[in-house]
């Protein structure tokens, strides 16, 4: 059957293919430990489990307003300024069906064919793919692990044409852990601002896992004469093991916000009116629990960067932020051919990792480390047998 050409610009998840294969491994009873997907291992917090029992016994059940319930975007607000020190209105917020919808509705909403979208590489899975979708270009900006996996503001100058219409920046990121000090992005906001027609997505959704000193820092804060253009995304998928909820929120200029409700309107609707309502206990209850997770994943990172670092043919640098390590495998290539065989050659060692090449990367591969400490020293372990 013919399908749509968009959807014919696009590739199936590389992620998921191999998450697929670790199942297919495990249902013919083959222990696999899988380090490929990007949630927390831990159990959503009771009292977020709680709220959305309550949500559902109190009959709260029903349509909410396309942009999430003025409860949850108040909530978010409060997010948003103790979290990221990012001062918005309820009116600058939209609630979406995770984190990715909001990605999603705000590149569609402004996307036309011959547009260019600078995504640092190696990139979130999805970025060049929703850009794609909309018809629009993708501009890749490589990045590599002695730069931090951060662009700089002399390539980020170079890469600006006039047909240049996002950057989208992710700090802490996904798959490398980059994270942003403030003065980067003043010194990327000095050239932004020479660039009027740019819009910047800030997706902030690792804020809470840094693990260096300070605070965060955030585009839209630290350059606020770009506040017109800039879209914060962020979420409780990562932050409070929230991913099946299915809530994100997101922060911007009026202008934008709307757009994007609007083709929220006619797309998903609103988010889950029981999610919602879990989020607003996510964003209003302790937080402190989030410190000790972060401890117990800097504990994680440092294990896992460490036996890593121990294997001839691997390295990797020190991730700051998020949950995930860019390991270069570049001096096994010659053993291997490239970073997807490597890939399988360790899931038959009962492992499974994502190639490097499925994020713009190549010749390595990304070891999530949100999975618990037996498995995770299991994990590494095999890594070391199956490269022996
Ligand atoms: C960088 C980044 N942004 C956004 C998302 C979307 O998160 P969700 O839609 O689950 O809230 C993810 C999830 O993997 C991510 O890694």
């Amino acid at each position: 059957m013919k399908l749509a050409q968009a959807l014919s610009r696009i590739a199936p998840s590389r992620t998921t293919a191999i998450t697929d294969r670790a199942t297919e491994l495990r249902a013919a009873g083959k222990d696999v430990i899988s380090l490929s997907v990007g949630e927390p291992d831990f159990a959503t917090p009771p009292h977020v489990v709680a709220a959305a029992k309550a949500a559902l016994d109190a009959g709260d059940t029903k349509y909410t307003p396309v942009a999430g319930t003025l409860r949850l975007r108040e909530a978010a607000a409060l997010h948003f300024r103790r979290d990221l020190g990012l001062t918005v209105t309820p009116e600058q917020v939209i609630v979406s069906a995770g984190g990715k919808q909001a990605i999603f509705h705000a590149l569609l909403a402004t996307l036309d064919p011959g547009d260019e979208v600078l995504i640092p590489s190696p990139w979130w899975v999805s970025y060049p793919e929703i850009v794609r979708f909309a018809g629009a270009e993708v501009v890749d900006m490589p990045t590599n692990a002695a730069g931090g996996f951060r662009i700089t503001a002399e390539q980020l100058e170079a890469a600006i044409t006039p047909n240049t219409r996002w950057l989208l920046l992710n700090s802490p990121g996904n798959p490398t852990g980059a994270t942003y000090p403030a003065e980067e992005l003043r010194a990327l906001g000095q050239v932004l601002a020479r660039h009027p027609q740019v819009l910047v997505m800030s997706d902030d959704i690792y804020a809470p896992l840094r693990y260096g000193e300070g605070a965060h820092a955030t585009l839209a804060v630290e350059c606020p004469d770009l506040a017109d253009r800039v879209l914060t995304v962020s979420g409780v998928s990562k932050s409070h093991a929230m991913t099946g909820f299915r809530i994100g929120v997101s922060a911007g200029p009026e202008w934008l916000i709307k757009a994007m409700a609007r083709l929220q309107s006619h797309s998903s609707g609103n988010p889950a009116s029981i999610s919602q309502a879990a989020a607003v206990a996510a964003f209003e209850g302790p937080q402190e629990f989030l410190l000790d997770w972060r401890e117990r994943f800097r504990a994680r990172r440092d294990m896992v960067v460490a036996a890593i670092n121990a294997i001839p043919g691997l390295s990797t640098p020190v991730p700051d932020g998020a949950f995930y390590c860019m390991v270069d495998a570049a001096p096994l290539m010659a053993r291997f051919g490239d970073d997807e065989a490597l890939c399988l050659h360790l899931l038959d060692h009962g492992v499974a990792v994502v190639p490097a090449s499925s994020f713009g990367g190549s010749n390595g591969f990304r070891i999530s480390f949100a999975a618990d400490e037996a498995r995770l020293s299991e994990a590494v372990r095999r890594i070391a047998e199956a490269l022996k």
